[in-house]
């Protein structure tokens, strides 16, 4: 049996060391994560605090590319090459960002309509680079009638791959995944192409592995936090893992200590838990009820009463 190249996805409030740690201690099937972006800042000072998320005392566990969101050349310089001296061998930009508040300052997916800008970004970085660049992408921002004009850009550079989410960054999170459009990506852009988008179980991994085995690796994010079993899944191709229920509890006992560690009041430990909880509660039967009860929790006590309720009760992981 082949391994497949596994990637955990960058999801911001969520796939932080804290996360990465956790997941790493409890589950297998994943090589390598790429982290949340941090943002480039002007000047050269960059303050330890702006890089806590990727110090590297905390990033031993589990292989890790670092991500940058920027369109200014010097300050994405400044702040790999500080990477760089941390250890990281590769950085990852942004090109995917949805959000207008960040696209329309043409950044993330907001640069997609302006491959010119991404051509000049990309010669000015490259120039003074001492490690590798990667991209994440999606098809453009408004159209995937773009990735036709980013595509020869990508090619004009030494990348080391180009991870590609096939929706418009209008698109958001929803809407469906164009595969065709990947296709083209796939037979067209000279670097290794990774896929992102949707693998959310291990028949939709497997359709999309037929489909495209020349893909150099596979990243999973939405679906990998609702079911963090899904690489094991992926990796052995079968649905049948055991003692989910007990490892699951684990894995999320631990993530409730990491953020006690690292959250200064309960308040952030309880509003991180209920996030997760947004995508746990997928894979329990009786998932939406569960959210309303665990949203309605004022306190850490009440928290763990109301998951501890899901774990010894009906709600059994599906
Ligand atoms: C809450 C949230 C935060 C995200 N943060 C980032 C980020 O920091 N960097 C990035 O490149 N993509 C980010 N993404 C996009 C994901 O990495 C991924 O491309 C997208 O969710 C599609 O993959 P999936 O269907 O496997 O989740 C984020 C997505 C979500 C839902």
């Amino acid at each position: 049996m082949t391994t497949k190249r596994l990637i955990l996805a960058p999801l911001r409030g969520f796939t932080d060391a804290v996360f990465r740690n956790a997941f790493q201690r409890h589950f297998q099937g994943v090589d390598e994560a790429v982290a949340p972006f941090v943002t480039s800042i002007k000047g050269r000072r960059i303050k330890p605090s702006h890089l806590r998320d990727l110090a590297p005392d905390d990033n031993r566990a589990m292989s890790v590319v670092p991500q940058i969101l920027s369109n200014n050349p010097d300050e994405f310089l400044c702040l790999a090459n500080t990477l760089f001296d941390l250890g990281y061998r590769e950085i990852n930009w942004n090109l995917g960002c949805p959000f207008p508040m960040v696209a329309k300052k043409k950044r993330g997916s907001g640069l997609l309509p302006h491959p010119d800008s991404i051509d000049r970004m990309l010669d000015k970085t490259l120039h003074g680079f001492t490690g590798n660049l990667s991209i994440k992408t999606r098809l453009g921002r408004f159209s995937g009638d773009e990735m036709d004009r980013l595509i020869p850009v990508f090619n004009r550079y030494p990348l080391a791959r180009v991870i590609v989410h096939p929706r418009t960054g209008v698109q958001m999170y929803t809407g469906r995944v164009d595969l065709e459009a990947f296709d083209v990506c796939l037979t067209q852009i000279s670097h290794p192409v990774v896929y992102n988008g949707d693998i959310s179980d291990l028949a939709m991994f497997q359709l999309l592995e037929s489909r495209f085995p020349s893909s150099s690796g596979w990243m999973l994010g939405r679906g990998l936090i609702a079911n963090p079993f899904l690489p094991e899944m992926i990796q052995s191709a079968t649905r049948i893992i055991c003692h989910r229920n007990t490892r699951f509890k684990k894995f999320h006992d631990d993530l409730v200590d990491g953020y006690r560690r690292q959250f200064s009041g309960p308040g952030h430990v309880l509003d991180r838990m209920k996030g997760f909880w947004f995508y746990f509660a997928a894979n329990f039967p009786d998932g939406r009820r569960i959210v309303k009860r665990i949203r309605k929790a004022d306190s850490l006590d009440r928290y763990r009463h109301a998951v501890t309720a899901v774990f010894d009760g009906q709600d059994r992981w599906g």
